[in-house]
C-alpha cells in the first residue's frame, strides 16, 4: 500500500492509557506525562477528550490540561482529542481560541477524532447510540472542524472482536469505514479494542480496509489515511503490527509503558495489558527494516513515568 520506510506513531497514553484508571490522575501529573512523552519524538500525542464526564470522569479536566501544555507545544507534534459529537468539537475550538489568546498560538489542537464501531453492542455501550447515529452526530462535526482548520481522524472499534457482539465480520469495518471517508473524515483509526486479533484474524479486516482506501493511502494532509490502534490483551500486537506493516500500513498508535488495560479483558486480580506499548510498537517497526524518530532515552523515561501513575 505504501513504499514509506518511515513510520508515524501517535502515543495515546494520557488519553486512552488514563480514561479507565479507577483513580483520577491528577491533572498536572497529565500534563507532565503528555510533555514527557512528546519528547519521544512521536508524531503525534492523543492528550484528551471532549467527552461527557459523567461517562468518563477520568478525563474531565481535558481543557485543563490543554491549558498546562499551551506555553510548551512543540513545532512539529501534533496534539489531538477526542469527541463524541458537536459540543465535544466546542470545547476544543474554545481550548484553541484561548490559546491563541494567551499564548498566541494558532492551533493548539490540531485535530479532533470522532469514534463508532463495527458492533452495534459496543456502539451502544460506549456511546449509548447505534452505529449510525453515531454517523449523524459526527455529520456536523467534520465540516466545522475543518473550517477552524482541525484534522479529523475516525476510530472504528472492534475491528475483530466485540465484548459483546462476538466476531465480526471484516465487511461491517469496511462499511463503516466507506461512510467515514464519505464524509470527509480524513483518517480512519482502527481500533482492536479488546486485543483479541492475532494475525490470522487481523489479515482480513486489514486487506478489507486497503480496498475501500481505493489506491489512496495518504490522506490530503500527505499522512497515511490508515492507522491502527491496537490493545495487546493478550500478547498479539507486536505479531499484528509486522503483519500489519507488509500490508504496507505506516501509522499506529500505542502507548508510553502500555497504559490502557481493556475493563472488559481485565478480571479481579489480573490487569489486562494495555494499548500496545510504544516501546514494542518501535522494536517491531525496527525489527521490520523500518524507521520511526523515537528517542530511545526520552522513551523510556516516559515509559518509566506513565507506568509509575498507574501503580
Ligand atoms: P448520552 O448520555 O447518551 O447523551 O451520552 P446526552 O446528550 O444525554 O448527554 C449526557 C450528559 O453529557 C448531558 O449532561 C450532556 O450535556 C453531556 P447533563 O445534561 O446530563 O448534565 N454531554 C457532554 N459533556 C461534555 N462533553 C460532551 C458532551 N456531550 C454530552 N461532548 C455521549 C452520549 C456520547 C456524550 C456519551 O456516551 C459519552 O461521552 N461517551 C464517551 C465514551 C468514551 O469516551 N469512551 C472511550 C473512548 S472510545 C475508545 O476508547 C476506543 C478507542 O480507544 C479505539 C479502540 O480501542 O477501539 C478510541
Ligand atoms: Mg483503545
Amino acid at each position: 500500500m505504501s513504499v514509506n520506510d518511515q513510520v508515524r506513531i501517535t502515543d495515546v497514553s494520557p488519553r486512552d492509557g488514563l480514561q479507565a484508571e479507577s483513580a483520577i490522575v491528577d491533572t498536572a501529573l497529565k500534563a507532565q506525562l503528555a510533555m514527557l512523552v512528546q519528547k519521544t519524538g512521536v508524531t503525534e500525542v492523543e492528550v484528551s477528550s471532549f467527552v461527557s464526564p459523567k461517562w468518563i470522569p477520568q478525563l474531565g479536566d481535558a481543557a485543563a490540561v490543554f491549558d498546562l501544555l499551551a506555553p510548551s507545544k512543540p513545532e512539529g507534534v501534533i496534539y489531538s482529542a477526542l469527541v463524541p459529537n458537536e459540543r465535544g468539537l466546542n470545547a476544543a475550538i474554545e481550548v484553541n481560541q484561548k490559546a491563541r489568546q494567551d499564548h498566541g498560538i494558532e492551533r493548539l489542537i490540531d485535530k479532533v477524532s470522532v469514534f463508532t464501531a463495527a458492533s452495534e453492542g459496543f456502539s451502544l455501550k460506549n456511546t449509548n447510540a447505534t452505529i449510525e447515529e453515531t454517523l449523524q452526530r459526527f455529520e456536523p462535526v467534520v465540516g466545522k472542524a475543518h473550517e477552524h482548520g482541525l484534522m479529523v481522524r475516525g476510530y472504528i472499534s472492534c475491528i475483530v472482536q466485540c465484548p459483546f457482539d462476538g466476531a465480526i465480520n471484516p465487511e461491517s469495518v469496511g462499511d463503516v469505514m466507506t461512510q467515514l471517508l464519505a464524509m470527509g473524515i480524513d483518517e480512519i483509526d482502527l481500533g482492536d479494542t479488546i486485543g483479541a486479533a492475532t494475525p490470522e484474524t487481523l489479515e482480513p479486516v486489514m486487506m478489507e480496509a486497503i480496498d475501500r482506501l481505493d489506491g489512496e493511502p495518504t490522506n490530503s494532509f500527505g499522512d497515511p489515511t490508515l492507522t491502527l490502534h491496537l490493545h495487546d490483551t493478550f500478547g498479539h500486537a507486536g505479531e499484528c503490527v509486522k503483519l500489519a506493516l507488509e500490508l504496507g500500513v505506516r501509522s499506529f498508535d500505542s502507548s508510553a509503558g502500555g497504559l490502557g488495560g481493556c475493563p472488559y479483558a481485565s478480571t479481579q486480580s489480573t490487569r489486562a495489558p494495555g494499548n500496545i506499548s510504544t516501546l514494542a510498537l518501535v522494536q517491531a517497526i525496527r525489527d521490520a527494516g523500518l524507521t520511526t524518530n523515537i528517542d530511545d532515552d526520552a522513551l523510556i523515561e516516559a515509559s518509566k513515568f506513565a507506568s509509575g501513575l498507574i501503580e
